[in-house]
């Protein structure tokens, strides 16, 4: 009995640490492009944390550095001065090919385009990770069909970008994002083309898979409807980070 209960407080510890474990971690981060003769400053003293299994989004008006911010933590674009780590590689001293490598096996994509290639089928759509993950083919067919199952699409396995809806075209790309069940996912706007009845589905699809999968997420909004499904919202203005909060009771559902 009392190997057992250690045994289950043993357990209930790793999973403790697990989730304060951090996804990423920026440091004093600048971020400066060049314009004209001289550069604008689109990120400035940004320190920010966030932990496995986080259901977060940094909000703030057009222009205030929403992308930017998300593009650093994908590895796709580098600071001017700071550090950044994601899922514990220190992404400024990382190889084009470590980046890429780490995006590949540990990391999904959410657009506002959807990004979808018109040519495959969503069953092809969903694929594509898994493949350039060299998963085998029986394995895979298992994956994209639990994925696509998760989002509610299984009727339309065979169909085209251009046969869907936008709903269900965001909901293939969400279903490519979460196939390789990725430690971490990164949403920009993915409820821009979207009316209001399709926003709430496609947020009620991740709030469930970040439960299930324990994947942290990470969105870029201005939209309304996406805040009230956050867990921690992190304003940003004018490339800085002015308020941090803890949602303690976000809609969950309808
Ligand atoms: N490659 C770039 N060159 C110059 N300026 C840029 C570049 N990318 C973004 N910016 C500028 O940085 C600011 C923040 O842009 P962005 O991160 O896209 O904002 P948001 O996603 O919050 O709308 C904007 O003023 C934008 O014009
Ligand atoms: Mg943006």
């Amino acid at each position: 009995m009392l190997i057992r209960a250690s045994t289950r407080l043993m357990q209930s510890k790793k999973r403790e640490n697990m989730s304060n474990k951090n996804v990423v971690e920026i440091q004093n981060l600048l971020k400066q492009f060049p314009v004209g003769g001289g550069f604008f400053t689109a990120l400035k003293d940004v320190n920010l944390q966030f932990k496995t299994g986080e259901f977060s989004g940094l909000v703030g008006p057009s222009g205030s550095g929403k992308t930017t911010l998300l593009n650093q933590i994908g590895g796709l674009d580098s600071p001017t001065e700071g550090s950044v780590n994601v899922l514990n590689m220190d992404l400024v001293n990382a190889s084009h090919n470590q980046r890429a490598d780490l995006r590949k096996t540990k990391m999904g994509f959410i657009f506002q385009s959807y990004n979808l290639l018109p040519v495959y089928t969503v069953f092809e759509n969903v694929e594509l990770p898994l493949i350039l993950n060299k998963i085998e083919s029986k394995k895979r067919k298992e994956l994209v069909e639990q994925a696509v199952e998760w989002v509610g699409l299984t009727d339309k396995l065979e169909s085209r970008p251009s046969q869907l809806s936008g709903g269900e075209c965001q909901r293939t790309a969400i279903a490519r994002a979460i196939v390789h069940k990725p430690a971490l996912v990164l949403a920009d706007e993915p409820t821009a083309n979207l009316d209001a009845k399709n926003s709430h589905q496609i947020m009620k699809i991740l709030v469930n898979l970040n439960q299930e999968l324990d994947t942290s997420f990470i969105f870029a909004t201005h939209d309304e409807k996406i805040m009230e499904y956050l867990k921690r919202i992190i304003h940003l203005d004018d490339g800085q980070v002015t308020q941090d909060d803890i949602i303690e009771k976000p809609k969950m559902s309808l």
